[in-house]
């Protein structure tokens, strides 16, 4: 019975047949994602990602556009869904995502998950003061104020804690801080039990810059996508 021939036939079988078409599969997602990333959807009116975030996912400082490259699929479509569903107030994306159908949302999620990036450059240096007052509060918190620090849900040095806490560590300090306004005043509705409104609304607005200009002076974590880690080749 235990003919070692019949094994590895065996297991070449299964390796065949059952790996292949989910690798095959997670293709045809990131090639569809990846051109709706660079053409949009085909739909009338429809605006390609790579507009305003760039194809690789780095964003656009000047216009406020996040980096997305190596966020994790399953946050990048809750964001998206956020927008379509008003949970999220984003005037700027509303229009572009509001005719996505859920497999368009899932194929971009996986395209932009899977590139990297480096940091796109910001509009202005970090204030070194600024900097040291951010890193305190992301390392130790305020809890005489019941500010948690940043940290401890999003990753050592803010490099994220996939698939739910998103990194934001390299990320542009203009958009940084307009997501800590957003929270504050309830245009960003979309965190689970309402973490980020509580924390954020607690912060004073100069805090609140000293955090952003703390978490933009760091590197970005490298994309943490599955498929860029295994082949290490998508640089498009
Ligand atoms: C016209 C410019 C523009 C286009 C085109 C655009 N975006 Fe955005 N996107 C933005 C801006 C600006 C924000 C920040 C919104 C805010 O301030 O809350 C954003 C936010 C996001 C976020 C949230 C990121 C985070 O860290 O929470 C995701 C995800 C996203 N966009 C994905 C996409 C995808 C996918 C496409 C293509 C289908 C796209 N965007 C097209 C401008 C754009
Ligand atoms: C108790 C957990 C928790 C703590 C502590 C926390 N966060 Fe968050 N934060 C979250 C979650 C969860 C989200 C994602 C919300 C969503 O799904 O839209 C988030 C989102 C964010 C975003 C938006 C990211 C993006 O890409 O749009 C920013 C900015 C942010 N947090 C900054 C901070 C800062 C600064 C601190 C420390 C003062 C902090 N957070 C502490 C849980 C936390």
């Amino acid at each position: 019975m235990t003919n070692p021939s019949l094994l590895v036939v065996l297991s070449a079988f299964l390796i065949c047949c059952f790996s292949i078409p989910e690798a095959q599969a997670e293709n045809v997602l990131f090639e569809a994602g990846k051109k709706i990333a660079r053409a949009g959807t085909g739909k009338a009116g429809s605006i390609a990602c790579m507009e305003c975030h760039r194809l690789r996912g780095g964003g656009m400082p000047s216009i406020g556009s996040p980096r997305i490259a190596g966020q994790s699929a399953i946050y990048i479509a809750h964001e998206i869904l956020g927008v379509q569903q008003g949970t999220r107030y984003a005037p700027m994306m509303a229009g572009v995502v509001r005719d996505l159908s859920r497999k368009d949302i899932q194929a971009v999620a996986r395209y932009y998950a899977s590139v990297r990036s480096p940091k796109v450059a910001e509009i202005s240096p970090p204030d070194p003061a600024l900097v040291e007052i951010g890193r305190s509060i992301a390392q130790k918190g305020l809890w005489k104020k019941n500010i948690p620090a940043c940290v401890l849900c999003h990753g050592p040095d803010g490099r994220g804690i996939p698939p739910h806490f998103p990194y934001i560590a390299g990320q542009n300090k203009g958009y940084l801080l307009r997501q800590l306004l957003s929270f504050a005043f309830l245009k960003r509705k979309d965190d689970p039990q309402g973490l980020m409104r509580g924390i954020a609304r607690r912060l004073t607005h100069e805090e609140r810059k000293a955090v952003a200009e703390y978490f933009a002076s760091l590197s970005p974590p490298p994309a943490a996508g599955k498929r860029a880690e295994v082949q290490g080749s998508h640089h498009p």
